[in-house]
């Protein structure tokens, strides 16, 4: 078998971010698994690993922002979502930002768009948690086209973590 044939399947690039409340700093990472499920209600999905802070984040908060990370990106804003932890570190320190009617930070640099969402079914798949969401909250930012993942691995030279879904041992 040659995993590598999922590397041909297309995606964006999304910093999914919840705020628990109760004095717990907001946590956020980045993922390529933010999907539409329904119009009707309006639904989107996230997949996040057990391990990443955020997936325990967004369990207590039950409830997410979901920004969609434009071309203006790069690997800097890239490394401070998708390869730092919120356990140690406030990835909202420092950047613009803004909060979502949901109580949910999300960047307000580097993102042409952003839904916020009450969790309404989590479903368990296996070294990651899906988390189905009913948006309640969404907002246009810019007008730079939406960065793709194949975009940034050809532009960007950006690498895939272990904890990504699309992680293939050996291949990045
Ligand atoms: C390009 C890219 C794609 C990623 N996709 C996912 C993903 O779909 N799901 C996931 O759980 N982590 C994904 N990650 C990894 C997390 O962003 C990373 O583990 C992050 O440091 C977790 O931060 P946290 O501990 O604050 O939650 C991705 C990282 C990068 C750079």
């Amino acid at each position: 078998m040659d995993a590598s044939a999922l590397f041909k399947f297309s995606s964006g690039l999304y910093v999914v971010s919840a705020d628990p409340g109760a004095g717990e700093r907001a946590a956020a990472c980045l993922v390529n698994t933010g999907l539409q499920v329904t119009s009707a209600p309006l639904q989107v999905s996230v997949t996040v690993n057990k391990e990443n802070f955020t997936c325990g984040a967004i369990e207590r908060a039950g409830h997410f922002s979901l920004a969609v990370v434009d071309e203006s990106a790069d690997m800097l804003f890239v490394g401070r979502f998708g390869f730092r932890t919120s356990a140690d570190f406030d990835k909202y320190d420092g950047i613009a930002s803004a909060v979502a009617s949901t109580g949910d930070p999300y960047p307000a640099e580097h993102v042409c768009s952003y839904v916020a969402c009450n969790v309404v079914q989590t479903v368990d798949v296996g070294t990651h948690l899906t988390f189905v969401g009913e948006v309640v909250d969404a907002g246009n930012l810019s007008g730079v086209p939406p960065m793709t993942y194949a975009y940034y691995h050809t532009t960007l030279k950006g690498k895939t973590p272990p904890k990504a879904s699309s992680y293939v041992a050996g291949i990045s």
